[in-house]
């Protein structure tokens, strides 16, 4: 693997951002923002990809690339350098972005990232009727702690708790890890649907809906670029969508508002305070209304109904 890096003003780390995430392409999981000198990360995860700190005079902005090529596309691009990650770099920093303790989103989900505690957990949650749902760190975006995902997490809870257990399905648009997903069956979807352009993201979801023992009848991961080749072919109750703003706006009136039932609700994430008028301003085009808005860091989520 090789990493491309690029030294910029704490001020234009979300310029730069949304650059590498459209014009550049790159899958947000494969960015991280991290202090130069000295290069500890601060709350960065690998598989959560973006951290939201960005004090101090200047940040770095990594991208994790397969291939030689893609890196030097990168610094063609984007300026910047690249180097080849020294064995046993990248999964150092996976081991050490577990979380030590599960994520807890509201009174009935636990979200956890060790498969060997999984059995315990559930055992201890037992009693107080809390699921947990285990997503190991993988190179899909999505273990739960990332602000992106858990404002989406915490937005579903809300949403499940005014709908009665077993009556909507979700459709989930850049699934990842399919964490989503999955939280919406333990949060009582009676189906879920999640689609991804990367193929290693739906391998990686299923695997998740396995380890977790959720039944292939209500889980359902497709790979699709929602761009290109997905059109809704029926309308959800309830969708949610974690991308970031440029791509949000270009799909809301072809393909999220289109798929939203009449009185579905949408949660939409990934953007950054920079970018929210302009999402705002195309969620008003498409006819939806803001019920909501959910606030960590520098990062916007929106609860929306038709
Ligand atoms: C920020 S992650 C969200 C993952 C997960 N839903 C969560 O909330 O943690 C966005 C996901 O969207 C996928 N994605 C990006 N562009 C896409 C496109 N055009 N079509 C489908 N999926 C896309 C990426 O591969 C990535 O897995």
């Amino acid at each position: 693997m090789h990493v491309w890096k690029k030294i910029v003003a704490p001020q234009r780390a979300d310029f730069w951002t949304a650059q590498l995430l459209t014009a550049g392409g790159i899958a947000p999981e494969r960015l991280v923002t991290v202090q130069p000198a000295g290069g500890s990360p601060f709350g960065w995860n690998p598989a959560a990809g973006f951290v939201e700190n960005v004090a101090g005079s200047r940040v770095r902005l990594e991208v994790y690339c397969e291939r030689a090529s893609e890196a030097r596309r990168l610094v063609r691009a984007f300026g910047g350098q690249t180097r080849a990650l020294r064995p046993g770099e990248w999964e150092r920093w996976l081991a050490s972005s577990a979380i030590d303790r599960p994520l807890a989103i509201g009174r009935r989900l636990l979200v956890s990232n060790q498969p060997e505690e999984l059995a315990r957990l559930r055992a201890d949650n037992a009693p107080s009727g809390r699921a947990v749902l285990c997503i190991p760190a993988a190179m899909a975006f999505g273990t739960g702690e990332h602000a992106t995902t858990a404002m989406c997490l915490r937005l579903l809870d809300a949403i499940a708790r005014e709908r009665r257990r077993g009556t909507w399905d979700l459709l989930d648009l850049g699934t990842g890890s399919g964490i989503l997903a999955l939280a919406a069956l333990h949060l009582g979807a009676r189906s879920a649907h999640g689609l991804d352009s990367d193929p290693h993201a739906v391998r990686t979801a299923r695997e998740n809906a396995r380890l977790n023992g959720l039944a292939p009848r209500r889980v359902r991961f497709s790979r699709a670029d929602l761009l290109r080749d997905w059109q809704p072919d029926r309308t959800w109750p309830v969708i949610t969508a974690n991308l970031f703003s440029d791509l949000l706006i270009r799909l809301l009136p072809k393909v999220i508002a289109p798929a939203l039932a009449d009185d579905g609700y949408l949660i939409l994430s990934g953007v950054l305070a920079s970018q929210a008028d302009e999402v705002l301003a195309a969620v008003a085009d498409a006819g939806l209304t803001l019920r909501e808005t959910k606030r960590r860091g520098r990062w916007r989520a929106f609860r929306l109904r038709r």
